[in-house]
Order: C-alpha cells, then structure tokens, then sequence
C-alpha cells in the first residue's frame, strides 16, 4: 500500500511540468498545420512562397540555398526561382534589408526565421500566417489575432484579401466591453472567395499550409533523413541481427544438456 502511494506521488510530480506547460497555453485556439514533411512537392512550393514573400524582410541563416537540392531541385531550379537576394548557391538565405532599416520601418527588427517553426511550432504559424486583419490604430494599419500589435504588415494580403474584425459587448462587472469575437473577409484576394456570407479560403489555406510545412522542414532539415535512418535502423535490428544472434545462441548452447 505504502509503495503504491509512493509510486502515485513520483508519478504526480513527474508531471507537473506538463501541468505548467497546459497553463501557459491560452489566448485564441490554434488550428493545426497540416504538415508532412514526405509531401517533397508542398516543401517545394512552401520554399518558393518563403523565398517571394518572407526573405526580403527575415533571413533564415542556418539554411543555405544548396540544401534545397534535397527536396529534388536543382541547382538551375535554385537560381532561376528562389534566389532574389544572392548569387551563389552555396550561400545562406540571408535578408536583402538591412537590420536598422527595418526597425525605423517597422517598429520591430524582423527576427530570423531558420528555427521559428521549434520556437513556436506549426500550429501557431498557421494561425498567425492566417489571422492578420486590418487595424487603423497600428503603423502598418494591420494587427494580429495571435500576436498583438505585430510590427509586420500583412505581407500576403493579396492572397488573402482583407479581414476585419467583428467585435461582440461582453457585460463584465455590469459594464459593457467591446471583444473580439472573429474576423471577417470583407476584399477577396487572389486565393480566396466570398459566396454570399461563405467563405473560401482553401486555396489560400493551402499556400499557408506548403510554407509552415517548409518552414518545419527549415528548422531542421536533417530530420526527413533522421526518420528514414531510424526505419532503416530498426529494420537491421529486427531482420538481420535478431535472427544472426539467435542462431549464435543456438549454435553456443547444442552442447549443453538442459
Ligand atoms: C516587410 C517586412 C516583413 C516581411 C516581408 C515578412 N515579415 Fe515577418 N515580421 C516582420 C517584423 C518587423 C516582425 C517582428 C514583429 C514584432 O516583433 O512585432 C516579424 C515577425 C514575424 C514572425 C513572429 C516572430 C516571433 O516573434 O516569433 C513570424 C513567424 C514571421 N514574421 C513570419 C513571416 C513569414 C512566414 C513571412 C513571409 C510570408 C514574413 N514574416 C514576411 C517583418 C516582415
């Protein structure tokens, strides 16, 4: 009984950093990423969107341009498509703007988005690269769902077209306060279309979807080997010396009378 108790309480403790992280979760629920990083030609058509649309402004230094020749680019492809910023291949992605431009633009320095997909995972890029919606009081004249008063603009809104937010009064202590209940599609974009009250947003969601699934890719582009070397790993132990050391085992113990 007593031991049972023990084991209870090692048990208890022994989650309650799981605890402490359920707590720190919170603010709007986020919408799962829809990532696989088998799928070589959504990590192809992510790499694109990232290198158009995110590294004028972010680098993503730890990746060189050569790397991408694992996703079944070539070389050739590399130049002609994804390198606005660079002439050699063998080159990191780094920024075209310069660091203390970016802050007197935009308020804030565009940090470096190599592992940003492990800092702050899939699900929650997905939901940022989503929730921009349009806000007269910030300096860019867009805010965010996840991230208040970001300092980037809606660097796709021409994809996406423009959201606003619908706001519902709330009674709080018998006063009325104004929350945000969801954001709405007002200007489709190029991805995106309105029927009637209906929104459409698959394709935009989609392009959203290949560069989140390149970004988790980015940071850490080792791991799609990593899980085939595991496979193949596993499979050595399991077809080849399981059966090698059996028979060795058998071989040793013949003689012996049981
Ligand atoms: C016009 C420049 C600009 C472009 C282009 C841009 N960003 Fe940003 N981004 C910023 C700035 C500035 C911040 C910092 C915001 C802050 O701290 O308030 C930021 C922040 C972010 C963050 C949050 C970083 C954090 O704090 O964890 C993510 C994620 C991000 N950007 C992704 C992207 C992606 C993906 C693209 C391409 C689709 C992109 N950005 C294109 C300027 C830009």
């Amino acid at each position: 009984m007593k031991l049972n108790l023990r084991v209870w309480l090692v048990a208890a403790v022994l989650c309650l950093p799981l605890a402490a992280f359920a707590e720190e979760e919170g603010g709007p629920a986020l919408d799962k990423a829809p990532v696989n990083l088998q799928d070589v030609e959504s990590l192809q058509r992510g790499a694109q969107t990232f290198t158009n649309y995110c590294l004028s402004c972010h680098g993503a230094a730890l990746l060189r341009y050569n790397r991408l020749t694992d996703l079944g680019l070539t070389e050739d492809q590399i130049k002609k498509n994804l390198m606005f910023t660079t002439d050699k291949v063998g080159n990191p992605m780094r920024v075209a703007m310069q660091v203390n431009d970016a802050k007197v633009w935009l308020g804030a320095a565009p940090p470096d988005l190599s592992v940003e997909a492990r800092a702050r995972g899939a699900d929650w890029l997905y939901t940022y690269l989503r929730s921009f919606y349009r806000d007269d009081s910030r300096p860019t004249g867009w805010n965010n769902l996840v991230f208040d008063k970001v300092g980037m603009p809606h660097v796709l809104w021409e994809l996406q077209g423009i959201q606003e937010p619908v706001y519902k009064t709330e009674k709080v202590n018998g006063k009325d306060v104004q929350e945000l209940e969801k954001l709405k599609l007002v200007k489709t974009g190029l991805l995106t279309r309105l029927d009637g009250d209906n929104v459409d947003s698959a394709e935009y969601d989609k392009r959203v979807g290949d560069l989140v699934n390149f970004m988790v890719y980015m940071s850490e582009p080792a791991q799609v080997h990593r899980e085939q070397i595991g496979y193949a790993v596993l499979l050595f132990l399991i077809f080849i010396l399981f059966p090698l050391v059996y028979l060795l085992k058998l071989d040793y113990w013949k003689d012996v009378e049981h």
